[in-house]
């Protein structure tokens, strides 16, 4: 029986979830390798295709990453980076004239002679000769290489099937020294994984908003936001005329009902007592409108935990979209929508 290899990638301590996932589509997966830095080397009997829209599919919420391979190439050290480069596109086929194809190359373990990203110049620069655009932003494919010491995992796919553009679902953003916290590009990954659109979005209450990085993202896009922590708001969002700050206990505030349109919140607390304090400040956003929250993971019964908490915001809200983000650490992210 012929099998097929694939790299998972996940958070390193949510690998075993993100296993799970795989096994739901595929109950006799096996593990080639856990190279123990949140990359496995997995084997399946299904077709690249089949496995690969089956996981795209479900949904996964811990699997971050797939790429599939067509082949298994040798490195040796007798070869220069434009060898390495060869033999790779000797394994690749069907080039399409004009088609954007990113080269993502990860080093799962061993030492090289060669610099990654060197190897990654002379794929492209083949990928041009051969008509194709070397493309890193929204590719209509992927080349995924997974160094393994002398074995070359090679492999090409529609990016849509990797389940993210991003290597190893990696979502950079640029660092800017002003960033008032990290915990920003949590915000951000969220609104460009889950595609909400913020063209009606007016106003929005953050809770758990302190220092305050998701409240200077959303005011930064023209967004009046009301900020509620306990804690103290950086002093720079002060020069923001559309921003308030209430400084309470966020179960405790009392404002307009239905008068946000956008509900955010990065409570640092118990995921179960959080989304009760979530669903009781729904009633101060629209119906209809959306909301963005972190679901903190504490303790090893993380599925569970994610049901239950699940269970309680559907009281309010239809759970829209379930992941967690390269951003997150011991969390998940959730989009909902308050029902009407
Ligand atoms: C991870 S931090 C939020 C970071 C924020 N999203 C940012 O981008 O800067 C979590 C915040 O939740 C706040 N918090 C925890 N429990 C709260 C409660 N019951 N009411 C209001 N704030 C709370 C903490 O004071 C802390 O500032």
């Amino acid at each position: 029986m012929t099998e097929n290899f694939f790299s998972i990638t996940a958070n390193v301590n949510y690998i075993n979830q993100a296993l799970e996932e795989a096994r739901e589509v595929d109950k006799a997966l096996k593990i080639v390798q856990n190279y123990g830095n949140g990359i496995l080397l997995s084997a399946t009997s299904m077709t690249k295709e089949e496995f690969n829209t089956a996981l795209v599919h479900k949904k996964p919420v811990f699997i971050r990453h797939i790429s599939a391979f067509d082949a298994i190439g040798e490195i040796n050290n007798n070869m220069t980076t434009q060898d390495v480069a060869n033999m790779v596109m000797s394994y690749i086929s069907n080039i399409e004239k004009d088609s954007k194809i990113a080269v993502q190359i990860r080093k799962a373990r061993g030492e090289y002679y060669f610099n990654p990203i060197d190897l990654k110049g002379e794929i492209d620069k083949i990928l041009v000769e051969l008509g194709a655009e070397a493309e890193i932003k929204e590719p209509d494919y992927i080349i995924s290489i997974l160094l393994d010491e002398a074995n070359c995992y090679i492999g090409m796919s529609p990016s849509e099937l990797n389940l993210s553009s991003w290597s190893g679902g990696m979502v950079h953003y640029k660092k800017e020294d002003a960033d008032i916290s990290r915990a920003k590009y949590k915000l951000m990954e969220a609104l460009d994984t889950f595609e909400l659109n913020l063209s009606d979005i007016r106003s929005a209450l953050d809770l758990g908003a302190a220092p305050g990085g998701w409240t200077s993202v959303l005011l930064e896009k023209k967004i009046a936001v009301t900020a509620v922590d306990t804690g103290d708001m950086d002093i720079r969002l002060n020069k923001y005329q559309n921003y308030t700050n209430i400084k309470a206990n966020a179960s405790e505030i009392e404002l307009p009902e239905q008068s946000f349109d956008l509900l955010t919140s990065d409570v640092s607390w118990n995921a179960k007592n959080t989304a009760v304090l979530v669903n009781r400040a729904s009633k101060f956003l629209r119906d209809g409108g959306y909301a963005i929250v972190t679901v903190k993971l504490m303790g090893d019964k993380v599925r569970r935990t994610i049901r239950e908490v699940k269970e309680i915001y559907q009281e309010i809200f239809d759970v829209m979209a379930t992941k967690q983000l390269f951003h997150n650490r011991d969390e998940i992210t959730l989009l909902l929508r308050k029902r009407k």
